[in-house]
């Protein structure tokens, strides 16, 4: 988690490494820190909360050519500005930066406290700057490269690692182990981050270091190396320079810029993919040809958080249309209890950053064990995007928002198409697969109008918002769009908000029912209507308040409640719009509670630490 930028270049370090820094605030922002280097001195200031309060530390005279900056995520430690980042050796010649968790601190701590080195922090990267600076010290050279390698090779644990050392003025050494770091090349300048964002402005030529790789940044470019000192070849590659576009283009929230903008980002999934002669999808980033298609004999959706609740909207679609078992798992889980990889199961790794460290794990065992992985990824060029055979990009856009809107619905687009693409290589008929595409091809206009309703949206929100706990219910298809809508209101209200089965009430939710807790009740028109009216009655019948996301002209039991009326698609696609309330519902719910609804409280929108 956290986010690193680097500099070196005749800019000057501070306003550059600050820039960055705020662009990856959505990585966490419990604190801030910064280190420059001019020529032999070093200077650094840490702050508690966003990057604007470190920003307003810094005294107007910070210059210096080099420098390297931190936002953070408390993971050891709370947020303090003495566990924030940089951390500085106690001979003040290192800083280091760092994302990742050093899993054997507490014996490294020890062992250097024994030498007579004081700790200033709780933190575990403390003990990179330590350890460094002893290396340093004691090697004949003085080499900074060769004390990180020292290190390193003493280190459990995953980093992301940036480290300065005012002896050596012109450089940034590197370090990856499983936390990602870009290095950015510029004319006379050299640009580092955590992630694209914080750098693409500047220049759209990048390298991304490979784990296991070392790297030396000055302002004339970099030398990449392995863990044995060997100098390694990297050319740079291309990147997209619109994935730096960050701005709020006059929207006050980057979440309601980013759910307005789905019905464009809609079209943009669905954008050259769709064949409405014979039903189908094209999906050639796959690399799976009918024949490969048509082996798998089961596939397993990982993800985390609303990516995994899509998944299950996802497996849900692929086992209709394609008739193949298909299940979601929850990433974090997945990759922790030993799973049995088949080679005739597909699986899907599912994630708007593509940098969560869990999912991009699972990824990573899956293919050791030999299974194929596919990839719905938003960010091109992520982590997860290259640790996969292949995918479907998103095209959502750059997505800031914790709270994640417009991508989540392109990954239900996204598994539409894959849905049909294996159905349609099975047994789905031309005649669905087209009714399909056609339903498909409509929903952008529909997701406008849902958007069109926001006001009388904001209404029901207004009401929600009153509540301490509210339940979300729905089945089958419904249910994960329930637990979606449930997890979008709690992330960003602070309420207690659970989602149910409706099958599961009477097993035992509907003793918490009463006037106190609303439910908010996802009732899709389709062939458990009848099964969804009859919960909503028992809700009803014990004095519980509803408020029904259905269709228009869908008869809720002759119930007088609160109702949102979604455009009404194809049932196996009504999940994708039916969510889309739900994510305005949150938004204005917390508006009206006064929360920063970008920047939830304790939550990153891209958790990079296991
Ligand atoms: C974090 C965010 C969630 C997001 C999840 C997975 O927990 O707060 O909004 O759904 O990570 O992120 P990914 O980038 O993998 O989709």
């Amino acid at each position: 988690m956290c986010g690193i930028v680097g500099y070196a270049g005749p800019q000057g370090a501070a306003p550059v490494v600050l820039d960055g820094l705020s662009r990856l605030e959505y990585r966490g922002y419990d604190s801030a820190g910064i280190a420059v280097l001019d020529g032999g001195r070093m200077r650094s200031r840490r702050s508690v909360g966003p990057v604007e309060n470190l920003r307003r530390t810094l005294p107007e005279e910070f210059s210096g050519a080099v420098g390297i900056g931190h936002t953070r995520w408390a993971t050891h430690g709370p947020a303090t500005r003495e566990n924030a980042h940089p951390h500085r050796s106690q001979d003040g010649h290192v800083a280091v930066v760092h994302n990742g968790i050093i899993d054997n601190a507490a014996p490294l701590r020890a062992e250097l406290a024994a030498a007579g080195v004081e700790f200033t922090s709780d933190t575990d990267t403390e003990v990179l700057a330590h350890l460094i600076a002893h290396l340093v010290a004691r090697s004949p050279a003085g080499s900074l490269e060769e004390a990180v390698l020292d290190a390193l090779a003493r280190v459990e644990g995953t980093y992301g690692l940036a480290v300065v050392d005012d002896r050596r003025p012109d450089r940034l050494v590197l370090a990856r182990n499983g936390s990602p770091l870009i290095v950015g090349l510029g004319d006379g300048e050299t640009f580092v981050a955590s992630d694209l964002a914080a750098i693409v402005r500047h220049t759209t030529s990048v390298v991304h270091l490979e784990d296991g790789e070392f790297a030396t940044v000055t302002a004339s470019g970099l030398r990449t190396f392995t863990r044995d000192g060997v100098t390694t070849s990297r050319p740079p590659v291309r990147v997209d320079g619109r994935s730096g576009h960050r701005e709020l283009d006059g929207q006050g929230h980057h979440m309601r810029k980013e759910f307005l903008e789905q019905p464009a980002a809609a079209r943009d999934v669905l954008r050259g993919r769709l064949d409405s002669r014979l039903g189908t999808a094209r999906l050639d980033g796959l690399n799976l040809d009918a024949r490969a298609l048509r082996a798998i004999r089961r596939v397993k959706v990982i993800g985390c958080g609303s990516s995994y609740y899509v998944g299950q909207v996802g497996a849900q679609m692929i086992e209709e249309l394609a008739r193949v078992p298909a299940d979601a798992e929850a990433a974090s889980e997945f990759r922790y209890r030993d799973p049995v990889v088949e080679p005739t199961t597909l699986y899907v790794a599912v994630s708007q950053s593509g940098e969560t460290v869990d999912t991009l794990f699972a990824v990573e065992e899956i293919r050791r064990r030999g299974g194929q992985v596919v990839g719905l990824v938003n960010v091109v060029g992520s982590s997860v995007a290259r640790a996969c055979d292949g995918g479907i990009y998103l095209h959502a856009g750059p997505e800031v928002s914790v709270a994640s809107t417009k991508a989540l619905t392109n990954m239900a687009l996204a598994f539409a198409l894959l849905a049909l693409d294996l159905g349609r290589v099975r047994d789905l008929s031309i005649a669905d697969g087209q009714r399909l595409v056609e339903a498909l091809g409509r929903i952008p206009d529909q997701i406008q109008r849902i958007l069109d309703d926001e006001g009388e949206i904001a209404g029901h929100a207004e009401e929600l918002s009153l509540a301490s706990s509210l339940l979300f219910i729905g089945r089958v298809r419904g249910y994960p769009v329930a637990r979606e809508g449930a997890q979008k209101f709690k992330e960003i209200t602070y309420r207690h908000a659970e989602a149910y089965q409706s099958s599961e009430l009477k097993h035992g939710p509907l003793a918490l029912v009463s006037p106190d807790l609303p439910t908010v009740a996802v009732v899709p028109d389709d062939e458990l209507l009848g099964r969804n009216v009859a919960a909503l009655h028992e809700i009803a019948a014990r004095g519980g308040r509803l408020l029904v996301v259905t269709h228009p002209g869908v008869d809720v039991g002759g119930l007088d409640v609160r109702r949102i009326d979604v455009p009404k698609s194809e049932p196996e696609l009504d999940p994708v719009l039916l969510t889309v309330p739900l994510q305005l519902l949150a938004y204005h719910a917390a508006l009206e509670l006064g929360h920063d609804v970008d920047r939830p409280r304790n939550l990153a929108k891209s958790v990079t630490v296991a």
